[in-house]
């Protein structure tokens, strides 16, 4: 099975937990958008749907599924969301496709947060993907040296604006010994809208699409 069948899979799993009349959050990425596929092939009754980007609202909207603004519902359900990284702590790196501001917004309003991934994103520590980081664009070359003082290698993700009308920088080679430690850290510094590490509110499920079928990890 190719890491797109292992994507589509643990997406259609993930329907499992959808259930009729529920605010449900949806996250962004090429996970995502099978699991927003399968989504439209389900007659599922009063569902709330709150979109983590201008990608998926534009997909979901294509067949033909509204979206609510999230200070129009208060609470999410349930947030289904893929990632860049994963581990048997259930934390994160987000943002691959610049949405982590949104993303993380609506994890932090979802009573449950499923995350979705191919067992290619699952590793011991974090931060062999670069970790991606929303700037305030004045803020830019002051973040990212900034960054280099923690250890990083910040790279600006030129031609790139976020829907907020921000920019990213991609850091590599990052040591994240202590995912939770990090994420305060990279937070403090002025300019920064989000950092891609999703540890203070991680996931509550990781599903997990291997060639043997889903495997769960809570
Ligand atoms: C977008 C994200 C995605 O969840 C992450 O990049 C994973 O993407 P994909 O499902 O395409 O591998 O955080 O900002």
């Amino acid at each position: 099975m190719d890491q797109s069948e292992r994507k589509r899979l643990v997406a259609r799993e993930a329907l499992a937990h959808v259930e009729d009349g529920m605010a449900l959050g949806v996250g962004t990425g090429s996970t995502v958008d099978f699991f927003i596929d399968a989504l439209g092939e389900h007659p599922y009754r009063k569902l709330c749907l709150v979109s983590s980007s201008e990608r998926s609202t534009a997909r979901l909207g294509g067949l033909g599924l509204d979206v609510t603004e999230l200070s129009a519902v208060g609470d999410v359900d349930l947030y289904i969301d893929g990632a860049d990284e994963a581990t048997q702590h259930l934390h994160l790196i987000k943002g691959g496709g610049g949405a982590l501001t949104r993303e993380k917004i609506v994890a932090g309003a979802a009573r449950r947060f499923i995350c979705i991934v191919d067992d290619s994103k699952l590793v011991g520590r974090l931060g062999k993907f670069p970790l991606p980081v929303e700037v305030i664009p004045m803020a830019r070359s002051f973040v990212a040296r900034q960054l280099v003082k923690l250890g990083g290698q910040p790279v600006w993700r030129r031609d790139f604006v976020t829907d907020n009308g921000n920019q990213i920088i991609d850091v590599r080679n990052l040591e994240i010994a202590r995912p939770v430690e990090m994420e305060t850290r990279i937070n403090q510094i002025p300019g920064v809208v989000t950092v891609g590490l999703f540890a203070h509110r991680g996931a509550d499920m990781l599903l997990v699409g291997t060639d043997r079928g889903v495997e769960a990890v809570t």
